[in-house]
């Protein structure tokens, strides 16, 4: 939409999250909560999106350096009303709608501003400010909307400027706004900060227009949790409730069997295939994505990996960074650390330490072994308690291991090594130099059995 320009408010200190770290990079069901504004914004089609920053702007800028924002710093925080007139310089010879969103209203939904954008230019060229409202119960915090004997708005009064009557007001203003440039331009600079906190207020913009002899339009939007604001860590903890809740519904219509959503940890941009079972307690992050009827078990947790279709992932196996192919089977009790490709087939089993290694398909490791740094070929068989000795101490070396060679149980393969296809690893031998295709390579010495022995030692 090029004549959608928007603000997002994301200066403020954040003091009652009473952190370092600033508010609006707090996740919310994983992802900073600034995100879920800023890919609102992007859906709309918003041409220009100006963020304004301050406490914390380094990291805000960092964290979203990829994205297509403009970066206004707000220098003191001085309010809501001067962090928008900040930004209205960089909107400068702009003409249109500008939507005013702030960074701490992450659940707002695309079809609410739509409804409010649609309002707002219902009322043509006789437009100035709209807002969006909502009904509370417990409207504690909150700018509260003032309206006249008609039911018409009259402005927002803020809690501390309010009298015990007004603060009976259970509509209250969800720091939500479009504003038509020309407006917004010729009024902003005229806010005053004569208030029981000294900071220009956005909301006064409304009395104004109204004062002006503008009809101020205000959408009451009938989901107060959508709009509420996160200002301290229990409103975190609740937006983050409602933002899980919607990623798995959104899962579960789309196909996906979800045991118990109460206990399920799904950030936003996993992709999940259909048919697939997920557990109670797993959590899946980053840029995951699961295929089509896999199964996921309890206590999972799965970070920046792709798991392919028919796969089993096993109670409390950990994978990160990894890709793992069709029909595997990993766990119960499976490490993957970052930088594994695991091909079709491949059973990793408990207890299995798995690091910056390519398996082959098919290949089977079933219990109790370190594999780092390693390439294993197809159907290789890991017996239980084999190490990859990759590291001397200063540097890592890497392990190979040919097609169809067989691993005897407790086996050291010191890297840099490799055991040539078909080869037979004995039980309990440490493989210092290459094995040929075809061997039998073992260094166990002959055990000695002495008759008696224990009757002898013990006879005093
Ligand atoms: C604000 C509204 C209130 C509304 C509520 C809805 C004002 C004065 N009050 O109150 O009517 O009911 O939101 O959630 O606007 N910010 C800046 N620069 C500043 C001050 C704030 O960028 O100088 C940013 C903050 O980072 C935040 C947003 O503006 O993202 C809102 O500020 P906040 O202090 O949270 O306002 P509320 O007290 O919640
Ligand atoms: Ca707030």
């Amino acid at each position: 939409m090029k004549s959608l320009a928007a603000i997002i408010l994301a200066a403020g200190k954040g003091t009652r999250m009473k952190s370092k770290i600033p508010k609006v990079l707090h996740p919310v069901a994983g992802t900073p909560m600034l995100s879920f504004t800023i890919d609102l914004l992007e859906r709309l089609g918003a041409a220009t999106v100006i963020v304004v920053v301050g406490h914390g702007r380094g990291e805000v800028k960092k964290y979203f350096s990829a994205k297509n924002l403009t970066f206004v710093e707000q220098k003191e925080q001085l309010g809501t009303g001067h962090a928008v007139l900040v930004a209205s310089r960089a909107l400068k010879g702009f003409k249109g709608d500008v939507l005013i969103l702030s960074a701490d209203v992450p659940l707002l939904k695309g079809a609410t501003i739509k409804g409010l954008l649609k309002l707002h230019r219902a009322r043509g060229r006789k437009r100035s400010v709209s807002f969006l409202t909502t009904m509370l119960a417990d409207p504690r915090g909150y700018g509260r909307v003032l309206r006249d004997e008609r039911g018409r708005v009259a402005g927002v009064i803020e809690e501390k400027d309010a009298d015990p009557a007004q603060r009976s007001i259970g509509e209250v203003n969800t720091g939500t706004y479009a504003v038509d440039s020309g407006f917004l331009f010729k009024n902003i600079k005229r806010l005053k900060s004569a208030n029981a906190q000294g900071e220009y207020y956005l909301p006064d913009l409304v009395s104004l227009a109204v004062k002006e002899g503008f009809h101020v339009r205000a959408l009451t939007s009938p989901e107060p949790e959508e709009v509420m604001g996160v200002n301290n860590r229990v409103e975190l903890a609740r937006a983050s409730a409602v933002m899980r809740r919607r990623i798995l519904d959104g899962l579960m219509r789309s196909g996906v069997t979800i045991i118990d959503p109460s206990n399920t940890y799904i950030e936003s941009g996993v992709r999940v295939g259909v048919d697939t079972t997920i557990y109670p307690n797993v959590r899946l992050s980053g840029a995951t994505s699961i295929g089509k009827g896999s199964v996921i078990e309890e206590g999972v947790v799965i970070k920046d990996s792709k798991v392919g279709s028919g796969s089993s992932i096993r109670s409390y196996s950990v994978i990160e960074s990894s890709r793992i192919g069709k029909g595997v089977s990993i766990g119960p009790f499976a490490r993957l650390r970052p930088g594994n490709t695991v091909a079709e087939g491949v059973r990793i089993g408990n207890f299995v330490e798995v690091k910056n290694s390519r398996i082959g398909a098919g290949a089977k490791a079933g219990h109790l072994s370190y594999l780092g740094d390693s390439v294993i070929g197809a159907r290789v068989n890991i017996g239980a308690g084999t190490i990859t000795c990759n590291y001397d101490g200063a540097k890592k070396y890497i392990t190979r291991v040919g097609d169809g060679a067989f691993i005897g149980s407790d086996s050291q393969l010191v890297a840099p090594v490799k055991v040539g296809r078909g080869a037979y690893v004995g039980s309990g031998t440490t493989v210092t130099r290459d094995v040929p295709p075809g061997s039998l390579v073992t260094s166990r010495g002959r055990e000695k059995v002495i008759k008696g022995w224990v009757k002898k030692r013990f006879k005093k």
